[in-house]
Order: structure tokens, then sequence, then C-alpha cells
């Protein structure tokens, strides 16, 4: 079994929302996240980390988005209430931007593909250190309104939101099927 084949995505309800993570354990995961390929090095990532009393305030921001952001016939109040709720259950919650050069040399997918690479990486450095991750893109937090509220300019595309806590033995889910293998590789030989 490898660190890869073993990583599950552990949500934050089954995350121990007392046992902090570590400022030290965070800036490794952060720098493994670091090491990430980026044609041209240039690094796209930009990672902003909320812990503590901040949790409760990303939660109120990304409910004041949502509010600013969701037409009347669309609201939903379970969807609000768990934008509110999620990010106070973990330890550690990190929002997740890419910064896109307009008109630049490297096209946009390239940066969103190595943003994601970064993110990878973040999560197998979490699950090396026994830390569960799980990657979640409620719209809200993918929306320039919420780029706008980090305080970030208009070149950043937002990416979800990264949440990280050790789990609570015995909850973390078995894995899920995935395909056979052999349908998504073609091999070509001669
Ligand atoms: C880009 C990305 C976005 C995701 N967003 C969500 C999400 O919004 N909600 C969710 O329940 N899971 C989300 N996931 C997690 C997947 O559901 C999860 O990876 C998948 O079920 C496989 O489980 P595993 O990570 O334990 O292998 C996301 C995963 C990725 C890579």
């Amino acid at each position: 079994m490898s660190l890869f084949s073993t990583r599950r995505s552990i949500k934050p309800a089954v995350m121990d929302s007392h046992r902090e993570v570590s400022r030290e354990a965070l800036v490794e995961i952060l720098g493994d996240a670091h090491c990430a390929p980026t044609h041209g090095l240039t690094q796209p990532w930009r990672f902003h980390v909320f812990t503590g009393a901040a949790r409760a305030r990303l939660g109120d921001g990304l409910q004041a988005i949502y509010d600013r952001v969701t037409p009347a016939s669309a609201r939903n109040e379970e969807k609000r209430s768990k934008l509110g709720a999620t990010p106070r259950l973990a330890p550690v919650v990190i929002a997740v931007a890419a910064r896109v050069v307009p008109n630049g040399k490297i096209p946009e997918v390239e940066e969103l593909l190595a943003t994601a690479c970064a993110v990878e990486n973040l999560m197998l450095s979490a699950h090396e250190k026994s830390l569960g991750s799980y990657w979640s893109t409620p719209p809200v937090a993918m929306t320039p309104e919420f780029a706008a509220w980090l305080g970030l300019d208009a070149t950043h595309r937002m990416l979800g939101l990264v949440y990280l806590g050790h789990p609570v033995p015995g909850k973390t889910p078995p894995p899920p099927s995935r395909h056979a293998l052999g349908d998504h590789v073609v091999w070509n030989d001669a």
C-alpha cells in the first residue's frame, strides 16, 4: 500500500476539531505543495490559511458572499448554513487560488493544472503526517467575489477550499471503488 493508494478524503465532520495542527507541520506541508512542477516556474498557487478564530470569520464571509451572489429564487438555507458551519469544524482551512497573468506566456489552463498539482502534493504531504485532508469546491468558494474577499485582484482564479485535520479514529471512509485501470490507459508498444 502506498501513500497514494491510502490517501482518503476526510471530511471536516470526521476531523478532531479540538486537536490543532502545528504551525511547523503546516509550513512543511505548504513547502511540499510549493515543490509542484510549473511551466516557466510561475508558481501560480496562492494559499490563504485559516486557523483558530479566523475560521469563523471565513465561514461568515462565505455566507455573506452567498447572500450577495445567489438569486433569491436559488437560495438554499441548508447550503448556506453548511458554508458557515464547515470551516468551523476543521482545525485548518486553506483557500486555494491560482494567479493567471492576463495575456501572459503561460495559458490559464496550465496555471490551473500546476495549482492542482500543488494541492495534490499538499494532500499527500498531510497524509504522510497522518493528517486527513479534503478538497471542497462549493460554488461560492470559486467566485471572483471570494478572491476579492481574500484581498486578491482579478488576475486570480479561486479553486476551492482544502480542509486539514486529524481524523477521528475509526471514522476514515473505506476506499471508493475505482474503475479498472485498464479502462483509462492505452498502451502503445509498436
Ligand atoms: C478538484 C476537486 C474538487 C472536489 N470537490 C469536492 C466537493 O466539492 N465535494 C465533495 O464531496 N468532494 C469533493 N472532492 C473530493 C472527491 O469527492 C474525492 O476525491 C473522491 O470521492 C475520491 O475519494 P478519495 O479522495 O478518498 O480518493 C473534490 C476533489 C477534487 C480533486
